[in-house]
């Protein structure tokens, strides 16, 4: 592999897509042969775990919708420019959980935000750096929410909190965004057995490698 190839994992909470990118993880090195590096947002190094704690900490109530905005995108830009990016120059496949379409859908569609400006700040963050592909997971906000509150181990974040009209103006965000955005955004149904939506993930992510003859 010359230049890597940058996969983001999208979707709203109670998609399952953290499980299934763990699962792609060995199936995608047994196949590929090579180091595959697989991040978050918000977090994946240091500076950017630290911001993170400061956004998901259910004290904090009282947080600004666009200094929640802010945060998102001053932990992207430091992840990008300390991991994402040279770990691309090395070549490596890097998949990534979460990346640019979080801020449009939750800050953007969930809290109304103006969605030109989140656009114009995630382009700024990322100097244009787009996925190669990016795969979203959509689950209707009512299975995703049970999902969530079945799942006992996963921690529960301020945004866990918030109310199922928010969840559901995220997923919809996130439809508009995979249509308007189908050159780049697949969409998995996640609706299915979490067995069937790695077996989707993963072809999508192979027909992506052959193409970049990868
Ligand atoms: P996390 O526990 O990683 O959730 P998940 O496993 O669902 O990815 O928490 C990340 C939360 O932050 C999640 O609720 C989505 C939210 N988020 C935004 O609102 N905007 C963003 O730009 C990003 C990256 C995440």
């Amino acid at each position: 592999m010359k230049t890597g190839l940058f996969i983001s994992f999208e979707g709203p909470d109670g998609a399952g897509k953290t499980s299934v990118l763990e699962a792609l993880v060995p199936l995608l090195q047994e196949k590929i042969g090579e180091t595959i590096i697989t991040t978050r947002e918000p977090g994946g190094i240091a500076i950017s775990e630290k911001i993170r704690e400061v956004i998901l900490d259910v004290a904090h109530t009282n947080m600004d919708d666009k200094t929640e905005l802010l945060l998102y995108i001053a932990a992207r830009r430091q992840h990008l420019v300390e991991k994402v990016l040279p770990a691309l120059a090395a070549g490596h496949l890097v998949l990534v959980d979460r990346f640019i379409d979080s801020s449009v859908a939750y800050q953007g569609y969930g809290r109304g935000l103006d969605i030109p400006a989140i656009n114009w700040l995630n382009d700024y963050a990322t100097d244009g750096h787009k996925p190669d592909l990016t795969l979203y997971f959509d689950v209707p906000s009512d299975i995703g929410l049970e999902r969530i509150s079945q799942n006992a181990n996963r921690e529960v974040n301020r945004l866990d909190l918030e109310a199922l009209s928010m969840h559901q103006k995220v997923r919809s965000g996130y439809l508009r965004i995979a249509e308007q955005e189908s050159n780049r955004v697949v969409t998995i149904d996640a609706s299915q057995p979490l067995e069937a939506v790695i077996s989707d993930a993963y072809q999508v992510i192979l027909a992506a490698l052959e193409k970049a003859n990868k």
